[in-house]
């Protein structure tokens, strides 16, 4: 008999119909007479209830029907008496594809810890949790996509191993097949990478960015959408060694048309995900985040602030407010500084401009002042930086100059300049962290809990 998803099943029109559902166990209860087991199969966060007639079935054949285990029944789709359900399956056939031992399937109770189920990342996504948050982040990935292919933008897989630094933080994971124990050495004592796998240092890349605008500068207008790397020794509920990055990229837009961009896309996938997630939205407000649908909501529904970097570190100054980094101009912004300018002075998103160029990444057009360059920090609720961008230095002798006052090595640098060298026009980007996105949609607190194998300091497990 065909299989029904149990997204599915709460169908009026299959009311009185026989069907066929298989799925995992979440509880069995009841007595001699009669059983009621809670099936989930993923596709939804409802269970399907399905009773068992004990006139109908032997305790034996129900003895192996334990939580975690995996099972398809047969039966009819009736009405509910029960409180909260509209349809239950009366069972007539039941097959057990694999047992799960009480003894020593982990997901025995309800209301484990998020942390407790970090460890058991393997299993987790059998949780109404896990099942929730996943299902919204790919609902998230797929709108992404369709914002971007309806905007005529195209997709575009810049590579994964690289040899430029795209951000200069250094914060890179090399790539390497040399022996480790044994590393060839020059004469001068340096390791020989001509004789590594690319003939030269490589690394796993921090941004798509930079190969991104050689697309823009030729289709016009593209986005990323990958993995991308860090391997910054930072320890917080906002950051991951391994996090998938939105990178668009377009030429003849500038700071105002980028800005007006991200604002546009980031309300577009919170409308999307209210839209097309509901149940589970729903589900993730209601147990961990009272206030979730209102955030979600609100900032849908506002314009986003714009100011200047400079107008910002004003505010924190005359706030009177004592943080634990003090803030004066020229320092980075740290995350108590961007929610205050955020949850507490506009209760807005924010977006910041106009950074000290000593504080940003070589690529950024710089501004009149000297002092300043076009870049924007897309600033949330609960989050902080959930944008990175700027509008691009397009002069190439300006570029130049930036590249060796940072002492960028050159010989990695040439095709990126040949940008600017054949048809520079202005163009402008942003990047996009997914997780960051969907901590915000779910109102999860940890990164560590939106992504399904979260890699971070002294931990790649799974
Ligand atoms: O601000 P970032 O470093 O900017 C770039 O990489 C630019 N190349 C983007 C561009 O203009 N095309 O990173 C962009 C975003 C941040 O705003 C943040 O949301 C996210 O990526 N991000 C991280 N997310 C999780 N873990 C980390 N370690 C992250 N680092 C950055
Ligand atoms: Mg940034």
């Amino acid at each position: 008999m065909k299989r029904t998803k149990i997204a599915d099943i709460f169908n009026p029109a299959l009311l009185g119909q026989e069907v066929c559902v298989k799925g995992w166990v979440r509880t069995r209860r009841g007595n001699k007479y009669v059983q009621f087991v809670a099936l989930n199969d993923g596709s939804t966060i409802k269970n399907i209830q399905i009773v068992f007639d004990m006139n109908e079935f032997t305790d034996e054949q129900l003895k192996p029907v334990t939580t975690g285990s995996s099972v398809c029944v047969e039966g009819l789709l009736v009405e509910s008496m029960g409180k909260g359900q509209t349809c239950e399956i009366q069972a007539k056939k039941l097959e057990v594809y694999g047992t799960a031992d009480p003894e020593t399937y982990p997901l025995q109770k309800k209301g484990h810890t998020l942390e407790f189920l970090r460890e058991k990342a393997h299993l987790r996504p059998r949780t109404n949790t896990f099942g929730a948050v996943l299902r919204v982040r790919s609902t998230l990935a797929y709108a992404i996509h369709k914002f971007f292919q309806e905007k005529g933008f195209f997709y575009l897989n810049t590579p994964l191993i690289t040899a430029s630094d795209c951000e200069g933080a250094g914060a890179m994971f090399q790539v390497t097949t040399l022996p480790l124990n044994d590393l060839p050495k020059t004469e001068d004592g340096q390791v020989d990478y001509s004789q590594d796998f690319f003939g030269k240092p490589t690394a796993l890349t921090v941004s798509g960015q930079l190969e991104g605008e050689l697309g823009a500068t030729a289709l016009g207008a593209i986005y990323t959408f990958g993995p991308t790397f860090r391997a910054e020794n930072s320890n917080t509920p906002r950051h991951l060694s391994e996090f998938w990055m939105i990178e668009p990229e377009m030429a003849f837009y500038d700071i105002t048309d980028n800005m007006d961009l991200a604002e546009e896309f980031v309300k577009y996938c919170i409308g999307y995900a209210l839209d097309h997630c509901r149940d589970d939205i729903e589900f993730l407000a209601e147990h961990f985040d009272k206030d979730l649908i209102e955030r979600l909501e609100f900032v849908l529904h506002n314009d986003f602030v714009r100011l200047t970097y400079t107008e910002g570190v004003k505010i924190l100054e005359e706030s009177g407010k004592k943080f634990e980094f003090p803030v004066s101009w020229g320092i980075d912004l740290q995350s108590e500084h961007e929610r205050y300018l955020v949850e507490e002075h506009f209760k807005k998103p924010v977006i910041l401009t106009d950074y000290p160029k000593d504080i940003k990444a070589f690529y950024m057009k710089q501004n009149e002042d000297g002092k300043t360059v076009r870049a924007m920090d897309v600033l949330f609720p609960n989050i902080g930086e959930i944008i990175g961008g700027s509008e691009r230095e397009a002069d190439y002798d300006k570029l130049l100059k930036r590249i060796e006052e940072l002492n960028i090595p050159m010989k990695d640098m040439w095709w990126y300049l040949d940008t600017r060298r054949f048809g520079t026009v202005p163009h402008s980007g942003f990047g996009l962290g997914f997780e960051r996105l969907v901590l915000f949609v779910t109102g999860m607190t940890n990164i560590r809990d939106v992504i399904p194998f979260p890699r971070t300091p002294n931990n790649a497990e799974f």
